[in-house]
């Protein structure tokens, strides 16, 4: 994720403008900057690693010269964040500028054909082939509306990007396709294009929505948008009412919610993890006698989940190691036929970097699952896959978790064919499984939300809670219980279901509230003797369940439905939605900033 915006002003300050712009759209990365303007068919560019506020001291962004300009603030995805990766991106021979947001997933062909038809890369991002595209189409006479539209035509994947041409300096063209992309327009003196609103808010709430599939040309005399077989598309302007603060929020009163929200989308990006790199993945696991999942927190629950996808889908034995007891569990056993997993959405967090550089003094081969380019952690590891969640800025955890199931799902996936387990056609139906589920996330936040809300009235003066689940749903159950703890102060614990009559037990005395994660699975019928277990102790229970699930519907007191998820092979994944926006929703209902929850850091960088 992250922070494209594109100005002509009429009133001239463009660099100052296109600054403030980007400083607004910090929050969807920051890990470098750049602008890039025209001036009497030359093109400027400025551009480097850090945050603006850095980048804008040593470079001093604000003075460029011309009218129309486009800046990005970079969240890494392709190439670790440095000065070369930095957008906005050229071509051969300086006549365009892009910035793009989003992940081109077939950049790898289009790289290779347009380095052998002669052009020149200077960086390691998927964004770069875009210019060079571009400058092809340019090169066979089309003009510069012309040029972009045939371009994104080639490009699969999703980006929203704004492009600048050194010949048509009083324009701007934009395309965008599942990223997001606003224009705004003010009179005759401002037009903007922006990933998100409160780039421009300040200056206008006049706005004119892009559509995926839509491409635009932007000029001070007016805004013309054309679907992908150049026709013209007629769009109004409308006027929003939103303040600052909320825009950046995305509408949503909170990060948090708005980051449960997103995790259709992050999960569909994570989806798009390149085979080699799976492939890359596989080969060290698949040569290793011993694999351990480390990490903390809400990552050390999917490295619990990790163990369960790598013994039920490519049957292959492995533990899971909180990252702080690491040395202690594992001092007498790793060696260099050891394979960690280390898991870390900062890439940053002190305990499980230890973990990793303790593992690496004996020998042990480092698969590093993150969501930061570059970040600490990757930086040590043999190889890396990225989830695609964009920056979380919510303290707790959510699509981040989400995203490193799908990683975690694809990995064991391949593994499995890798190994033989399966054949190709298998691996193909476990993918398209996979697949649907970010579309499954969205019908639970599309109908779930409300009586997950709802709910919360009976719950939120709890004290304490349990939460259970079998087999993988116990893990999901744990990230359960810490997302509510650590938000809403209540004390929850997660636990495997079956272990529960060996203590927790004991806490059940009347109205005692029990979740239930219990999905349709193998674990079916035991959960409901579990669930008999805590209703006959006065238990009040809540079940997270498959619609239409009758039986456990009737043993419950509140009932979280997902959709029919039956013959998914993942549906479990989806499990820990609701019990995010339960804890979410508990949180608000007793006036808590669900964002910020008290004592705790998003990167745990001491040990
Ligand atoms: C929970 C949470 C923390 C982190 C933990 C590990 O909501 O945010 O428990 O999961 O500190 O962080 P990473 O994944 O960055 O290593």
């Amino acid at each position: 994720m992250c922070g494209i915006v594109g100005v002509i002003t009429a009133e001239g300050g463009v660099g100052d403008v296109l600054s403030k712009a980007l400083k607004r759209l910090e929050y969807r990365g920051y890990d470098s900057v750049g602008v890039a303007t025209v001036n009497e068919n030359k093109l400027y560019i400025k551009k480097d690693k850090g945050k603006i506020d850095e980048v804008n001291e040593r470079l001093n962004l604000t003075d460029v010269p011309g009218r129309t300009g486009i800046g990005h603030t970079r969240w890494a995805t392709h190439g670790v964040p440095s000065k070369r990766n930095s957008h906005p991106h050229g071509d051969c021979k300086n006549r365009l500028a892009v910035v793009h947001n989003g992940i081109i997933e077939n950049y790898s062909e289009l790289k290779e054909r347009l380095t052998r038809n002669g052009h020149i890369f200077l960086s390691d991002t998927d964004t770069e082939v875009i210019p060079h595209l571009i400058e092809e189409k340019l090169n066979s006479g089309l003009t510069g509306f012309h040029a972009v539209l045939e371009a994104v035509k080639e490009l699969k994947g999703s980006y929203a990007i704004a492009v600048l041409i050194a010949d048509h300096p009083d324009k701007i063209y934009v395309a965008r396709n599942e990223s997001p992309l606003v224009i705004g327009v003010k009179n005759k003196n401002y037009v903007f294009c922006a990933s998100d609103i409160p780039a421009f808010l300040p200056i206008t709430n006049q706005v004119i929505f892009l559509y995926d599939g839509e491409v635009a040309e932007l000029s001070l005399e007016g805004v013309v948008i054309r679907n992908l077989n150049g026709e013209v598309v007629e769009r109004e302007v409308l006027e929003v009412d939103l303040t600052p603060e909320m825009a950046k929020k995305g509408g949503f009163p909170h990060f948090m919610l708005k980051e449960i929200f997103e995790q259709p989308k992050a999960l569909k990006n994570t989806l798009r993890i390149d085979e080699r790199k799976l492939i890359e993945v596989c080969k060290i696991l698949s040569e290793s006698n011993r694999i351990v999942f480390t990490s903390a927190g809400t990552s050390f629950y999917a490295g619990l989940c990790g163990k369960y996808f790598l013994a039920n889908i490519s049957r292959t034995g492995s533990e899971a190691v909180i990252s702080s007891e690491f040395d202690e569990i594992m001092k007498n056993i790793i060696d260099e036929r050891t394979t960690v997993v280390a898991i870390s959405q900062s890439g940053e967090t002190s305990d499980t970097i230890s973990a990793a550089k303790y593992a690496k003094r004996f020998g042990a081969k480092i698969i590093s699952i993150s969501n930061t380019v570059g970040s600490s952690l990757t930086r040590l590891a043999d190889a890396t896959v990225y989830t695609q969640a964009g920056p979380e800025i919510g303290v707790a955890a959510t699509k981040t978790f989400l995203v490193q199931l799908g990683a975690l799902s694809l990995i064991s996936s391949k593994l499995a064919e890798f190994k033989g387990v399966i054949t190709r056609d298998e691996y193909k139906t476990l993918l398209n499984d996979l697949n649907t589920i970010p579309e499954i996330i969205q019908l639970i936040l599309d109908k779930t939300e409300g009586e997950v809300k709802a709910s919360t009235e009976a719950y939120y003066n709890s004290t304490s809670i349990l939460y259970l689940g079998r087999g993988i749903s116990s893990a999901v159950a744990m990230e359960g219980a810490l997302k509510l703890k650590e938000i809403s102060y209540i004390h929850a614990e997660g636990y495997a279901a079956g272990e529960s009559k060996h203590g927790p037990i004991a806490l059940i005395s009347t109205g005692f509230p029990v979740v239930f994660v219990a999905p349709m699975d193998s674990t079916h019928n035991k959960i409901i003797g579990n669930i008999m277990e805590m209703k006959s102790r006065g238990a009040r229970i809540i079940s997270v369940i498959e619609e239409g699930d009758e039986e456990i519907k009737s043993i419950s007191d509140t009932v979280f439905r997902v959709p029919k998820t039956s013959d998914n092979f993942f549906k479990q994944i989806v499990y820990i939605v609701p019990l995010q926006l339960f804890a979410y929703y508990i949180a608000v209902r007793k006036g808590l900033d669900p964002d910020k929850p008290r004592n705790l850091a998003k990167a745990v960088t001491v040990a």
